[in-house]
């Protein structure tokens, strides 16, 4: 039990009343937390649903290794160090392929934030790495050196919805070669005043955080196999932390296949955002399934489909994936 509430330093759950309640959960459920993190949400629901039991899916290796070896002997919680877009995978795995309850938790963890050395913050100077499995693609210092101004400007421009995308990218290809936060923060503060340049900075950091993995797509493919999974009048509940991801999740109330429980999202009182000010940009969406899914149909439409998918590498060879 110590162990699990030393759990609690490396990040503060966000609405976590609120979604446990949406959630509607009894013994005997059993349930995904498709972004484990450090089980603030987690642990709460296995608990609830004792002795039926929880799946989690935590892509970063280094989360995943520090829950783990806080998990007592016996448990109902089944971890998978594996990201959520591999659902189909995952619940195979476990031998478990229909489920009654979702979560997915977008943001980050105030741990991949400031404990991981991967770059997540700005506030210090780290290897500009950005992917929250290194083991999976490249460091996003890799992609500034070797993608052309035009790529780096349109992501920007659309995962960041930077203004400056396009002076910003000027000046990384004049600043190459790119290799830490302080390299890029620098590119930034010569681009902006000095009251504008942590909000810059924000953008640019969301920008390339979600190129570099990939999260809109992989988002889509995970609310969809969710969806797959989930039995007929099973809930799915999703937190979000920017328009980007909130524009996936909003769009399901379209479709004949769930009953949004949620009319407006939910968002943290004042006082929560007082006790943990990074949940002031958070959204609660909850759906109940209504009728099965049909994922391919659904990843292919145009109201779901990613208005942004990754701009392809132009005139280069694409990387083969490993594993
Ligand atoms: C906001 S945190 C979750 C926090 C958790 N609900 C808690 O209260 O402790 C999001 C987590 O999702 C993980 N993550 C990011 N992308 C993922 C993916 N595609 N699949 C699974 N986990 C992912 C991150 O490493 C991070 O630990």
């Amino acid at each position: 039990m110590d162990n699990l509430l030393n759990l609690r330093r490396y990040h503060r759950p966000v609405l976590l009343k609120e979604t446990l309640d949406l959630l509607q959960l009894e013994p005997h459920l059993v349930v995904v937390d498709a972004t484990f993190g450090f089980g603030g949400h987690g642990f709460e629901m296995a608990k609830r649903v004792d002795p039926g039991i929880l799946i989690g899916f935590e892509k970063d290796p280094e989360t995943y290794r520090i829950v783990v070896s806080s998990l007592p002997p016996i448990t109902n919680i089944r971890l998978l160090n594996m990201g959520y877009e591999r659902m189909d995978e995952g619940l195979l795995k476990v031998g478990l392929l229909s489920v009654d309850r979702v979560l997915f938790d977008l943001g980050i963890s105030s741990f991949s934030l400031e404990g991981t050395g991967r770059g997540f913050t700005f506030r210090r100077d780290e290897p500009l790495d950005l992917r929250f499995n290194p083991n999976e693609g490249i460091p996003a210092y890799e992609f500034l050196n070797r993608a052309s101004e035009r790529e780096i400007e349109e992501v920007l421009r659309r995962y960041g919805e930077e203004r400056r995308s396009r002076r910003i990218a000027r000046e990384i290809v004049k600043s190459r070669p790119i290799r830490t936060t302080g390299d890029l923060a620098a590119i930034v503060d010569r681009i902006y005043p000095p009251q504008m340049r942590t909000k810059a900075k924000a953008r640019v950091w969301q920008a390339l955080r979600i190129y570099i993995n990939d999260e809109l797509n992989n988002l889509r493919r995970g609310l969809a196999l969710a969806l797959k999974h989930l039995k007929v009048g099973g809930i799915l509940a999703v937190i979000s932390f920017h328009s980007l991801e909130d524009r996936a999740v909003k769009t399901l109330r379209e479709y004949p296949f769930v009953r949004a429980l949620t009319r407006k999202p939910i968002v943290p009182s004042e006082e929560e955002i007082a006790q943990n000010p990074r949940s002031r940009s958070a959204k609660l969406r909850a759906y109940m399934k209504t009728a099965e899914v049909d994922v391919p149909s659904l990843l292919a439409d145009e109201r779901f489909a990613n208005p942004f998918p990754r701009p392809r590498r132009r005139g280069r060879p694409r990387r083969r994936r490993r594993g």
